[in-house]
């Protein structure tokens, strides 16, 4: 309710934005959806080896020219330095360790403040939840002293999985006006391209950095990290995990418009209005389809598509029609014809399930909770059992 009060007050307020949000399933306009089986040239990709060689090279550039921007290529060097470490955190369930993982490039830097806690329990190496984090910092507190349902580590560890936050603070600010003042300040010529990345990609950029600390922690699965973002940092998980496959499962929690839910059908927010309200989150180029989502060569269904083969999930909340459930749920059915591809079949429904009805097994996800906008100790719980179904 709040987000559609606000929804209705931004539009009054705003100048560019000229339509109003649709909430009326029937008032959807027809549409056609991109394939994403078929090349650029026309010719219909029919197995793994052309999507591999052809089409999915193509779809990522796509998204990188047109939404997401540009990535850096490269950086200097990257190092890490543990500042905090206890070995009987959560009562000695967990070993806690603050990780300050430090990019350079061009002799500017960035430093990412990681908090992650292990299980003790587990023999081996963990599995690990990396949570990219748009809320405050008290939601991901390495002294538990505050608890929240955003990031529930002691469930997490209570499960056998390792459990990691950083917050996209240390990437980029989530402001218009500051946005540039991380790693953009290492990369000027993105901050003055086009189709140069902005504060969305610098926040998937991170959680690569995250994955590169974590392929040096001995007591962490580096080939067992799951990516998860709530909401802005759901369009950042699904783009981590698009364009960084060495990420071996996403979760994108109510990542709505420019997340995993169509831009086509228009319902609920729309580009115009991301690209008026957040402008500094996808690059310039996005701009030329607001109010011409049916230009775009691509949709998010082929977003999904790029995670392909490797495990997704998919929420929603079914008082949070801004994000567009429906438009979500058939993001993730039009994607399942490159896990086709690889053998690998989808046990969603041929139709949106109902709400509470969790679908939390790989390789394809899904589930439409109860309520408003947020992620929950009831969506982590099924992050788990999602986790658990491909045996991690
Ligand atoms: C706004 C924005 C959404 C975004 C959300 C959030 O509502 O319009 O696109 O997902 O904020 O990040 O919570």
């Amino acid at each position: 309710m709040l987000r559609t009060v606000l929804a209705l007050f931004l539009f009054t307020t705003s100048s560019t934005v000229t339509i109003a949000q649709n909430y009326d399933e029937s008032k959807v306009p027809s549409y056609v959806l991109p394939e994403v089986l078929k090349t650029v040239s026309g010719k219909e990709v029919r197995d793994r080896k052309t999507w591999e060689a052809t089409r999915r090279p193509e779809i990522l550039r796509l998204f990188e020219d047109h939404i997401y921007g540009r990535m850096p290529a490269a950086f200097d060097s990257i190092s890490h330095s543990i500042t905090n470490e206890n070995r009987k955190a959560m009562g000695g369930n967990a070993t806690l360790k603050e990780v300050a993982i430090l990019v350079y490039k061009n002799s500017k830097s960035v430093r990412i403040n990681l908090v992650l806690f292990i299980p003790n329990k587990r023999k081996g190496k963990s599995p690990v939840f990396v949570l990219i984090n748009n809320r405050g910092q008290e939601n991901t507190d390495a002294t538990r002293q505050t608890k929240s349902e955003f990031w529930p580590a002691e469930m997490v560890i209570d499960s056998g999985y390792a459990i990691a936050a950083f917050h996209v603070s240390d990437l980029a600010p989530d402001k218009k006006e500051t946005y540039m003042n991380g790693v953009l300040r290492m990369y000027p010529e993105l901050l003055e391209a086009d189709n140069g990345m902005k504060a969305i990609g610098a926040w998937a950029w991170g959680a690569s950095r995250v994955l590169d600390y974590f392929e040096k922690d001995a007591q962490i699965d580096a080939k067992k990290v799951i990516v998860v973002g709530h909401s802005r940092g759901g369009k950042a998980s699904l783009w981590a995990a698009a364009q960084d496959q060495r990420f071996a499962a996403c979760v994108t929690n109510c990542s709505g418009n420019t997340g995993a839910a169509l831009a086509r059908r228009q319902f609920g927010e729309r580009i115009a209005r991301i690209n008026d309200t957040f402008p500094h989150w996808f690059n310039n180029n996005y701009k030329k389809f607001n109010n011409n989502e049916n230009e775009l060569p691509v949709d998010q269904h082929m977003l999904i598509s790029l995670i392909a083969p490797r495990p997704i999930y998919a929420t929603n909340a079914s008082k949070d029609l801004w994000a567009d459930p429906t438009g979500t749920y058939l993001a993730m059915k039009h994607a399942e014809k490159v896990y086709a591809l690889y053998g690998k079949k989808s046990k969603l429904p041929a139709t949106p399930p109902g709400i509470n009805q969790p679908f939390p097994k790989a390789p394809m996800a899904y589930h439409n909770r109860e309520g408003e906008h947020n992620m929950k100790v009831y969506d982590w719980t099924n992050f788990i059992r999602f986790a658990k179904s491909f045996n991690f």
